[in-house]
């Protein structure tokens, strides 16, 4: 069926079945490939972006349901050249190993960062919690997070 979402203040047309995960929509068709699949489950947070603000899997959003929502994804924060706020912390901050966590890493603390722009110590680490990081970067990733909010870079 045809599917119209709003992505990064974009409106796409596409033709998918109305059940096809997000993901699969954002990375086959628009060719946004930030979000990556992990566990296809909801259980890591790699393909997590933006719906209507909140963090969400876009793994497990059927694309039919994202109409009329707004999507951003981390291709919407910045550019290699004009990277955002949190994605110049998270480079900063040497954050990334593999990476492959990180864009799901970002539009989760992004979507803290936009609700609450000095979040304590305690709502970072809660609001990260189900995204994982089989790296282990998680204290690079909070000293980004941290940084981005304009906090110590460390808690004591
Ligand atoms: Fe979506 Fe793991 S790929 S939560
Ligand atoms: Fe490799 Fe997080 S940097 S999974």
């Amino acid at each position: 069926m045809t599917i119209v979402i709003n992505v990064n203040g974009r409106d796409h047309t596409v033709e998918a079945a109305p059940e096809t995960p997000l993901l699969y929509v954002l990375r086959g068709d628009l060719e946004l490939n930030g979000a990556k699949f992990g566990c296809g489950l909801g259980q890591c947070g790699a393909c997590a972006v933006q719906v209507d603000g909140q963090a969400a899997y876009s793994c497990l959003l059927p694309v039919a349901a994202a109409q009329g929502r707004r999507i951003r994804t981390v291709e919407g924060l910045g550019t290699v050249e004009h990277p955002g706020v949190l994605q110049k912390a998270f480079e900063t901050e040497q954050a990334a190993q593999c990476g492959y966590c990180i864009a799901g890493m970002i539009m989760r603390a992004q979507a803290l960062l936009d609700a609450n722009p000095r979040p304590t110590e305690t709502q970072i680490r809660e609001h990260m919690q189900p995204n994982l990081c089989r790296c282990g970067t998680h204290m690079r990733i909070l000293r980004a997070i941290r940084r981005a909010a304009g906090l110590p870079a460390e808690t004591v």
